[in-house]
This record gives C-alpha cells, sequence and structure tokens, in this order.
C-alpha cells in the first residue's frame, strides 16, 4: 500500500473476462512474467517483506507458486519446497485435501522436508476462495511451524462482485 511499484505489477497482470467459466475475472500473470520490470518489482517486495523474518522455508503452490516462490527463496536465503498437485512426488508423503467450487484437489508434499518449528512462507499467485492457502497452511501446521507468513495481496473477482 503506497509503494509506487504496486501500480506497475497490477498493469502488467492481464484480466481475461469469463475464463476459464463464464462469470471469472481471470488473472493472467503471465503477462507480469513478461514485463521485467513489473516481474522484478514483484519479487523485490516480497524480498523486502520478508528477508529479515528469519524464513527458512518458501514453500509455493503448484503451479503458479513455482513461478515466484523460487526467486524468493534465493533472495532472502531460504530453502524451496514445492507444494505439489497428488501423485507427482516419489517419496512418502503428506497429503492435505481442500474443496474447489466443483470438486475436490489435494496438496502433498515429502516426509521430513520441513522440520518441526521451521518458519515458512507460502507463496501462490492468488487468493480466490482461499482454499488451497488454507490447504497448505494445514498441510504445513500439520507439522507444527508457525502459521503467520503468508501471501500474495490480490483477490480474484466474479463478474459479480
Ligand atoms: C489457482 C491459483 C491458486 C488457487 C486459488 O490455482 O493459482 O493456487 O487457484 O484459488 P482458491 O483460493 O479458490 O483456492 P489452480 O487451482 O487453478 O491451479 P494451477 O495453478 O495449477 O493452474
Amino acid at each position: 500500500r503506497g509503494d509506487p511499484r504496486l501500480q506497475g505489477i497490477s498493469d502488467a497482470i492481464r484480466v481475461i473476462p469469463h475464463f476459464p467459466k463464464p462469470g471469472i475475472m481471470f488473472q493472467d500473470i503471465t503477462t507480469l512474467l513478461l514485463d521485467h520490470k513489473a516481474f522484478k518489482d514483484t519479487i523485490d517486495i516480497f524480498v523486502e517483506r520478508y528477508r529479515e523474518m528469519d524464513i527458512s522455508v518458501v514453500a509455493g503452490v503448484e503451479a503458479r507458486g513455482f513461478m515466484f516462490g523460487p526467486s524468493i527463496a534465493l533472495a532472502i536465503g531460504a530453502k524451496f519446497l514445492p507444494l505439489r498437485k497428488p501423485g507427482k512426488l516419489p517419496g512418502s508423503v503428506i497429503s492435505e485435501a481442500y474443496e474447489l467450487e466443483y470438486g475436490s484437489d489435494c496438496l502433498e508434499m515429502h516426509v521430513g522436508a520441513v522440520q518441526p518449528g521451521e518458519r515458512v512462507l507460502v507463496i501462490d499467485d492468488l487468493v480466490a476462495t482461499g482454499g488451497t492457502l488454507s490447504a497448505a497452511i494445514r498441510l504445513l501446521g500439520s507439522l507444527q511451524p508457525q502459521r503467520e507468513a503468508i501471501v500474495y495481496p490480490r483477490r480474484t473477482s466474479t463478474i459479480n462482485d
């Protein structure tokens, strides 16, 4: 809020009405990734916010959290942890299911990837219902890390919002 970089970031996100279904205003961050200044400003803002917070793990939510999380992790000196959709990880996993508007999905992480007490920052491109983010927090919370870092300050909207 009040940061002059935010307008450029917002302008770089393309909004596609009625995708992937009628009524959804899709927030397309691929255009932000193609805009070097907006992409760098996005990463820099997170790095400035979290670099002094003793975060040892950045967890990115598949798939779009993978586009921002690793850059932030490297810059703040943290590890990167992919939180994956089901069936993708080869080792022993712990899982957390969540509800979608139609149906349900699941996030998984490898057992032992995070130690109890580590401070984790969860990164995704956006929050809509919050179901995905809540599942990520529950998944990580089952290891008893501190539940306080998080998120990207942008919310999707529907045509009727
Ligand atoms: C999108 C988005 C978030 C989630 C937000 O991912 O990248 O992860 O939805 O919605 P929510 O707050 O209602 O849970 P999507 O499920 O489309 O998966 P993708 O990134 O693999 O395309």
